[in-house]
């Protein structure tokens, strides 16, 4: 019989989320464990506001006119005939790079609303109480991001693009998912490993000084909460049975399944689409006309690639075997995927941004503190 939360460690014990009462058991507030104090402390070091200006301003202009937020190669459409036949004013290329580039930050609005109700969800489940102020920092952290990408979105577009329906399913059912594995598999590793490969990709690409800027403080954050998803994976998946590593392993493929089709399915970005007056079904006909094996690999190759993270996420933990690796296989080439070892692609840019941080916060105080009740 499997445990419905696949609990392997004491620290990720859980209960219903309606049994707050369990959470009065006088001996639980003696067993606080110790493996999230590091993280919880450093929240102070990479803190940032995105409505005080010295850590980002809004109001830095773009031309969203006459420059592309992003490069061409970013949009595998744009190199379909049909597409490159209904934008032949370079102004329309312009314009579709840009609105393509709101649906995608839009989607990432969407699952950081999605990141902050999951980490609310993770403490009204998990006992120890570690762990409840791990996720409760990381509540208050995917907050500030709601606010940073709804802010950027209003700078640029005004407002965000509705959520696809396929990521508003797979963000509804793990909120809502009891099952404490379903919650950190799907959240901790899929959705924050897809987020990490994103933001490094928009950072390193970005023609726009502020988006770069957005992307790498939200870095500084998301590093820490996808750890939070290797601890879990660390001390739970060696002690699997082997029925348990099944119901683990497909769950995180279906979850992955879903995060590419949100990114890559045109059907996704129906309305998208349409304001161009285009078919979708007619891009992606054309789509899978150049979408060859090669195609996909060597679009993944680059290092910041978006999935490549998330893949590689799941295979250092020890999620991927060799009953879906053949299926990962499609997108990477594991072989290579696994030499590279445990080194992040965002890694590198968290840390900088971290240090810009800690410039920012400890410098001598010299605005008076704010009182709370202001
Ligand atoms: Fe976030
Ligand atoms: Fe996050």
């Amino acid at each position: 019989m499997v445990d419905g939360n696949i609990t392997k460690d004491a620290m990720y014990d859980a209960v219903a989320p309606d049994d707050f009462v369990s959470m009065l058991e006088l001996d639980r507030y003696s067993n606080r464990s110790s493996a999230f104090d590091r993280i919880i402390s450093a929240t102070h070091d990479h803190f940032w506001d995105p409505l005080d200006t010295r850590y980002i301003d809004f109001s830095e202009p773009f031309d969203m006119e006459n420059q592309a937020l992003m490069p061409e190669e970013m949009f595998p459409a744009l190199k379909t005939d049909y597409v490159q036949s209904a934008l032949s004013d370079p102004k329309d290329r312009i314009r579709f790079i840009n609105e393509s580039t709101r649906w995608s930050l839009s989607s990432i609005l969407h699952g950081e609303q999605g990141a902050l109700n999951l980490s609310a969800s993770l403490c009204h489940v998990l006992k120890d109480q570690g762990a409840q102020e791990y996720a409760a920092n990381q509540a208050r952290e995917e907050a500030r991001h709601v606010t940073a990408f709804a802010k950027y979105i209003k700078a640029r577009w005004g407002t965000p693009m509705a959520c696809g329906p396929v990521l508003q399913n797979l963000l509804v059912e793990i909120i809502g998912a009891p099952e404490v594995y379903k919650k950190i598999v799907g959240m901790q590793m899929l959705v924050e490993g897809l987020a990490m490969g994103a933001f490094a990709t928009f950072f390193t690409k970005t023609n726009d000084p502020l988006m770069k800027k957005l992307m790498q403080l939200v870095m500084t954050d998301e590093a820490f909460h996808h750890k939070f998803g290797k601890i879990w994976a660390d001390r739970t998946v060696p002690k699997l049975t082997t029925e348990e590593h099944a119901i683990v392993e497909d769950w995180a493929a279906h979850c992955f399944q879903t995060l590419l089709f949100n990114l890559v399915a045109p059907h996704q970005q129906k309305p998208m689409y349409e304001s161009f007056g285009m078919d979708v079904d007619k891009v992606m006909e054309e789509l899978q006309l150049i979408a060859t094996d090669d195609f996909r690999r060597e679009e993944m190759k680059e290092s910041a690639n978006i999935f490549r993270v998330l893949i590689k996420t799941l295979l250092n933990a020890g999620i991927i075997t060799d009953r879906t690796r053949g299926f990962y296989g499609v997108y990477v080439d594991m072989e290579e995927l696994k030499a590279e070892g445990d080194v992040m692609v965002g890694d590198a840019i968290a840390e900088e941004g971290i240090k810009y941080l800690q410039a920012i916060n400890f410098k001598q105080q010299t605005h008076p503190r704010l009182v709370a009740a202001e």
